[in-house]
Formats: structure tokens, sequence, C-alpha cells
């Protein structure tokens, strides 16, 4: 019977074919050891000479790293390794040989594996981060359609920008102008209108010349956008989805999260109510740590951010930021127009913002004095400022950068390992 490494459990003191490829090897004269992958899985073949002949056993000596193959044999309980189970070999099938796969059981130099990330993918670090990356995917759409919110897709080719101009990807859009989607925000707030409770998944770009272990020119964002909720309301949806999430990979990807050294006692914590602080806070704290060269009114850097994240065991929302700093589509505060009533939410152990969320001006006047300010194109933006013409209703939203968020959860240091083929300045190969 055909099976896949990760139905093993079920097939225990039966005779199975697997379909695999030849992660490593080692042998001694009576004895070979093939560690074997079906993209589903990794376990361990045993060939034992006295039980398989000469003919076998030697086909099992040879066989090179990668190749690929059916290989037949009894699924046995093993103790010792985590994943509980191990392959009594008795005949082996190949189907491709491999010849000199590049990414040898050494150590190899990042820019080496970043040349062969189409290669890269199939070793079990990065297949563990690609597994707990598809579970908070799996966790997200669960846990919005358990609520009720609709998947709405925003376009990718847009005509305007909700995060400011300075980093769009300008491309020709037949005889018009076009630049690739920075956030799905804008026509989430139209979708939201329509259908209430919303949220999106989808690539984003931004051309910034940041060369960090945070930033990617092309990531994914989950966007939900909620009618009449507040900024209350808004920072609850967050911090429940965030701890759902990481719950989450903690129940199903135990095996990923130990074969990436994650510390889970780390995880398990992460439950509601997240803390919070303002920005007027957050600069008060700062100063007495001795960051002298900030002053109210300045964004925050990585190091600000982690010196404020170091202080908690959870996630962090850093609240009430500077109206000057921020879009301008984010509602100021009733009682102190100089900020507004947004947040971002500040990862622990060093992995900076994950979330950026505000209610949304639904005062039409006001919103259309800042699309003045901010000097945007008002053709551009037309559309959306009618939306506060028919019915308009306090609103509020967010958008979670996945890539940061598995490389928080995963415990792995920079998001180029967090998106099957990174997109980095400087990088468009492979
Ligand atoms: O804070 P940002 O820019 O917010 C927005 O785009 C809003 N329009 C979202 C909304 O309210 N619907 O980006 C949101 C998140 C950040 O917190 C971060 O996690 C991630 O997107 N992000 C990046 N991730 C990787 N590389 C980059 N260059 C990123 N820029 C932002
Ligand atoms: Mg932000």
């Amino acid at each position: 019977m055909k099976i896949t490494i990760t139905e093993a459990g079920q097939h225990v003191g039966e005779e199975v074919t697997i379909g695999a490829w030849l992660a490593n090897k080692r042998s001694s004269g009576k004895i070979a050891f093939l560690q074997l992958r079906d993209g589903t899985g990794f376990i361990q073949g045993v060939v034992v000479k006295s039980e398989v002949g000469e003919e076998v056993f030697q086909q099992a000596k040879s066989i090179t790293q990668e190749s690929s193959l059916y290989i037949t044999g009894t699924v046995q309980e093993d103790n010792r390794s985590p994943f509980g189970y191990e392959l009594s070999v008795s005949s082996i099938d190949i189907i491709a040989e491999a010849e000199d796969y590049p990414i040898t059981p050494k150590e190899h130099g990042t820019e080496f594996l970043m040349d062969h990330r189409h290669l890269w993918l199939r070793s079990r670090r990065q297949h563990a981060v690609m597994k707990v990356r598809n579970e908070i995917i799996r966790a997200t759409y669960e846990f919005f359609n358990d609520r009720g919110f609709v998947k709405v897709d925003p376009p990718i080719l847009t005509g305007s920008a909700p995060e400011g101009t300075s980093e769009l990807f300008h491309t020709r859009y037949f005889d018009e102008d076009a630049y690739l989607s920075q956030s799905g925000q804008l026509y989430m707030e139209a979708a939201a209108m329509a259908l209430g409770k919303v949220f999106s998944f989808g690539p984003t770009f931004r051309a910034e010349k940041s060369k960090t272990r945070r930033h990617l020119i092309e990531f994914w964002m989950i966007e939900p956008e909620m009618a009449f909720y507040n900024f209350e309301d808004n920072l609850k949806v967050q911090e429940e989805y965030v701890s759902h999430v990481v719950q989450s990979v903690l129940a199903n990807c135990r095996l990923e999260l130990g074969r990436l050294d994650r510390d889970t006692s780390k995880l398990e914590q992460i439950k509601v109510p997240f803390p919070r602080i303002t920005y007027d806070e957050a600069i008060e704290f700062l100063h007495k740590q001795g960051f002298d060269d900030i002053k109210w009114g300045d964004d925050f850097g990585a190091p600000h951010e982690t010196a404020i994240a170091e202080n908690y065991d959870k996630p962090v929302f850093i609240t009430h930021y500077p109206t000057a700093i921020k879009p301008f589509y984010m509602q100021p505060d009733p009682n102190r127009e100089e900020v507004v009533l947004c947040a971002d939410l500040i990862a622990p152990e060093g992995y900076g913002e994950i979330i950026g969320g505000s209610e949304r001006i639904h005062d039409r006047q006001l919103l259309e004095e800042r699309i003045k300010e901010h000097k945007l194109d008002e053709e551009a933006y037309k559309w959306y400022a009618e939306l506060r013409k028919y019915g308009s209703v306090p609103h509020s939203g967010f958008g979670l950068g996945l890539e940061r968020t598995v490389a928080w959860i995963s415990g792995v240091e920079h998001v180029r390992e967090t998106i099957p083929f990174p997109r980095l300045l400087n990088r468009l190969y492979p």
C-alpha cells in the first residue's frame, strides 16, 4: 500500500511503499540508515544486510543525496526519534538519481543557500518553517471565518497609496501610471461598508531600501476591516487573533517547533489580554533607559521597539502615536488632536512590529482636509472619500505582517527564511 510519511502511525506493523527523496544517509558494513523525506515529513529507513541480502544492501549504500525513489518496508514504532516511527526496509526502486546535490550536510554560507533557495526549501529546517507558516494561514482563516468575517481580495495593481508614496513600485498600466499595492486597506474599507466584517490575505510590495532582518520587498499581509468597530474593539480582535494563531501553532506544529529548537514556554504565555502603553509612556520609558536620541514626535526605530518589548513576555500595544508621523486616514483622538487612535503591536524577543492598525476617519470633511494636507491626488482618492458621503460609520482595521509573525513564532532570526522565495534588496533570484 502506498502511504505518505505522516500516515506512518496508522500502519504500524504493515508493509507500505513511500515515494521519497534521500535526504541523508550513513552506513556501516551491516546496516544502513536512510534519512527519507517525502514532503509530508521525515522518516528513517533502516536497511539490514542480513535481512535484505547483498544486492539491496549495496543499492541502499550507493544512493546519492536527493535521489528519488519508491521504498518499501514495514513501519515500526521507534521511541528514540521525535517522529516516533521508522521504516524497516525490504526493497528500493530508484526513480531518478541525483548528481552532486549542492547543499550537503556540511555548513553553507547564507548567500550560497539563498542562491539555491529552490533546493534549500527541502531542508528540515526550511520544511519546518514553511509548515509553521501554513499553520498560521490556516488558523487565520479559521479565526475570521468562525467570527463571521468575509474574505475579500483587494487588487494588486492600484492607482492610490495608503501608506504614503515614498516606497511604491511604479509601473505602467497601458497609458496610465499604476503602483503595486503596499496595502489593501483602502479597498477593504469599501468592502467593510458592503459586507460588515472582512479580511484579506495577499501580497504587498514596498520599494524600501531597507536591508534588515525584518524587511522584505514583497511580503504577505492579513488585513481585517470592521464596520462599527472603534479603537478599543479593534485591539480586542487583534489580541484574540494573535493568541489564537500562537496557540494553534503550539497545538499543531509540535514536531516543527522542536526541529527549530523553539523555546515553547515563551509561546505558551501568549494569551489575552496583551499589555498596552501609550506613545507618551513609551517615550518617557526610553528616556529613563538612556535613549537620549529620541524626542516626542519621532518614530521608533528597531532598537527602541526592542527595548520596550523586553519589558513584557507578551506582545505589547503601543497606542496613540503623534498624528504627524502616521498616515492620513487615522482617526484623531477626540480629546487630543495631536495623537491618533492607532496601535502598533510589538512582538516579544526582538521581532519588532507585527501589526499596524487604527480607527479610520469617518468624517467626510476631515478626511478631505487630510487628503489635501498630505498632498494626495484627489482624483485617485475620490472613491475612497465617497465612502464617507454615503452612510459613513465608525470603523477600524489592521494589518498583520505574515513573515514577521512566522519569524517570531518559529524563532527564526531573519524574515528571508519565512517566505518560500524572498524578494530582498538586491535579490530577485531564484
Ligand atoms: O504598519 P503597516 O505599514 O500598515 C499598513 O499597511 C496598514 N495599511 C495596515 C492596515 O491597517 N490595514 O504594515 C502592517 C504590517 C507591519 O506591522 C509589519 O508586520 C508588516 O506589515 N510589514 C512588513 N513586513 C515585512 N517587510 C516589510 N517591508 C514590511 N512592512 C510592513
Ligand atoms: Mg507600521
